[in-house]
């Protein structure tokens, strides 16, 4: 494969490679992120094998993190980071009452690196 100097050039690698589809780039970038900071209550199990599904939201599958919780609208909507509660709430102010992770939690909150690619990947999956 040729390297794709352009994409290199515009920051888009190594986090997301323009070939790859919105379903490989969460398969391979976002759902790794999602599982460390988020899952623990949001469908996945919690150390005693509960399952947790916060704000009836689950960030287990494309679907189910695109069709969003009960309050906050769609997780996803595509080509609109600014109206995605995935992202607006993953980037919202640690001190805001919404801020995912919440503050008192243990959970670790996305990176700014993690943050960017997930805005990318937003404005990217028309
Ligand atoms: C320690 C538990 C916990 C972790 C970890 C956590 N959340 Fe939440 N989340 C909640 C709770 C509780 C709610 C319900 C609203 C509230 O009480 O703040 C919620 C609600 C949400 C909602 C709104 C659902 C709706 O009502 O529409 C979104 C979106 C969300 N979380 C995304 C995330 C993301 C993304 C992460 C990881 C970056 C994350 N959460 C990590 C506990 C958690």
């Amino acid at each position: 494969m040729r390297t794709p100097t352009l994409l290199i050039a515009a920051g888009l690698l190594p986090s997301l490679a323009l070939a790859q589809t919105k379903e490989e780039a969460f398969e391979k970038t976002i759902k790794p992120m999602l599982e460390r900071s988020c899952v623990g209550c949001h469908g996945g199990k919690d150390k005693d094998g509960k399952v947790k599904v916060k704000g009836g939201f689950r960030t287990t599958s494309l679907e189910a993190v695109v069709k969003g919780g009960k309050e906050q609208g769609a997780g996803v909507t595509w080509g609109k980071p600014m109206e995605s509660s995935l992202y607006l709430l993953s980037k919202a102010d640690r001190d805001d009452d919404l801020a995912m992770p919440p503050k008192k939690s243990t959970a670790k909150p996305l990176t700014p690196e993690e943050l960017e690619t997930l805005r990318k990947w937003i404005e990217a999956g028309k």
